[in-house]
């Protein structure tokens, strides 16, 4: 009976530490990482592969079109007026701190010098260099975190096992093999993060091409991720699944929508624990559109980004370059701004937290320390109620002009009341610092 019991304790003992040894636990650098990344704020997402030849967005090979066809585009991709150090420049004009680049889009197409497959850049166009090398070697000199878009379903591959996109692209429905594909992905994984010095985070997308499998897709993930963590420990990992994070990942994404907001129908998930981030377009699409010149005016940014902000997330920001290499002038028109906004108001927004209290019909709210920013969006109001008792407030300046600005608690005392005449308008945002006790 003794000796059972004890047999008992041990099984259920290495039981427990196998299901502790499965649990991530990040390192002190992963931690450094994860910080630094709710610091940076704003970062811009670069959709960029032979698809932009088309003009008709990233998704184009998805339109009942040959996957043979569409790789002859690669042939003739040469974007003459591609220049990385004018690309990280402008981005950290606007204020961006970190960039995300398509490293590989779900067509396929590798924009760096690979020795996994020959459709990349160096090898199947013209142009011959290797852009994320280009790219990377410009982030690292001029200070800029690079963040890698991976995408983990492919239209073109026929080792990988076909989901519910891309269906019509040629390859043979009754062929796959998972286990070259997971092969060349982790080849490709470490390529990227042993050739391209330190690499920020790995943004990976397209596992929702397997979410109404009858039997739930395996793809090993937990492997994958450990691979990551063991090359670069600080790399983060984010997965635009759609769903709350799973095990192993780093940072939240949310697509087209703040955390708890979900207009476009992709962000139902729960908000977790971890660094957030929201990824939005400057128009309505992500890769090049010829025919989407409908910017949205930076006044209209600015309140999203504000609001993202408000949420405690980053806000990733996307532009889709020209196939010659060029970035819209449109799109440059709107980072300008943004970063002529953000070099007055940098600090009211970066580096900050989502304040104590959630969003409220006249704007939102952001905390650094003991100072509290008040954000008013809606050009309209001329007082503002927060909750927070007057007792709780040392102070109340204007952000720019520095003036006094007054404040009363509310009846019941557990508000307060901010007085906004003596606020000017000068742009999308009226802030108020306060500093609290
Ligand atoms: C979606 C799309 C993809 C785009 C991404 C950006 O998942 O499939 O084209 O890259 O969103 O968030």
């Amino acid at each position: 009976m003794r000796l059972k019991l004890a047999t008992i304790i041990t099984c259920a003992a290495s039981l427990f530490n196998a299901s502790a040894a499965d649990t991530y636990t990040p390192t002190p650098e992963n931690m450094q990482s994860r910080k630094e990344f709710r610091e940076a704020g704003l970062g811009i997402f670069i959709h960029w592969g032979i698809y932009s030849m088309f003009g008709q967005n990233e998704w184009y090979l998805n339109r009942g079109i040959n996957a043979q066809e569409y790789a002859k585009a690669a042939s003739g991709f040469y974007p003459a007026n591609f220049d990385a150090a004018q690309w990280v420049k402008t981005f950290k004009d606007a204020g961006a701190e970190y960039i995300c680049f398509t490293t590989r889009h779900h067509d396929g197409f590798s924009m760096w010098d690979t020795e996994q497959s020959d459709y990349n850049i160096v090898d199947a166009t013209p142009f011959k260099r290797d852009i994320l090398r280009e790219i990377s070697d410009e982030c690292h000199k001029q200070g800029m975190r690079l963040h890698l878009y991976y995408s983990h379903l492919d239209w073109t591959r026929p080792d990988y096992p076909k989901g519910r996109t891309g269906l019509e692209t040629g390859r043979d429905s009754t062929y796959s093999d998972w286990p070259t594909y997971y092969k060349f992905m982790n080849a490709q994984l470490t390529e990227l993060l042993t050739q391209y010095g330190e690499i920020g985070a790995i943004w990976f997308d397209g596992l929702w091409d397997h979410d109404e499998d009858s039997i739930p897709f395996n793809w090993e993930l937990e492997e994958q991720y450990a691979l990551i963590h063991r090359l670069q420990p600080s790399c983060l990992i984010g997965n635009n699944h759609h769903s709350t994070p799973f095990e192993g990942e780093d940072i939240q994404i949310f697509e087209r929508d703040l955390p708890g907001e979900n207009t476009f129908g992709l962000s139902g998930q729960d908000i977790s624990h971890l660094p957030l981030e929201t990824c939005l377009t400057m128009n309505k699409s992500w890769g090049y559109n010829v025919k989407d010149l409908d910017y949205i005016p930076s006044d209209e940014l600015i309140k999203s980004f504000v609001r993202t902000a408000g949420k405690g997330a980053n806000l990733l920001l996307n532009v889709g370059p020209q196939p010659n290499g060029e970035i819209p002038a449109e799109a440059r028109k709107g980072l300008a701004e943004i970063g002529n906004w953000l070099k007055t108001y940098a600090p009211t927004i970066k580096g900050t937290d989502a304040a104590e209290f959630a969003e409220q019909d006249w704007g939102v709210a952001t905390r650094k320390d003991n100072t509290l920013y008040i954000h008013v969006l809606d050009p309209d109001v001329t007082e503002v109620t927060i909750p927070v008792s007057k007792k709780k407030i040392k102070s109340a300046v204007g952000f720019t002009s520095r003036d006094k600005i007054n404040f009363k608690a509310t009846k019941d005392g557990a508000s307060s009341t901010i007085d906004l005449s003596t606020i000017e308008k000068n742009g999308p945002d009226r802030v108020i610092e306060l500093t609290t006790k």
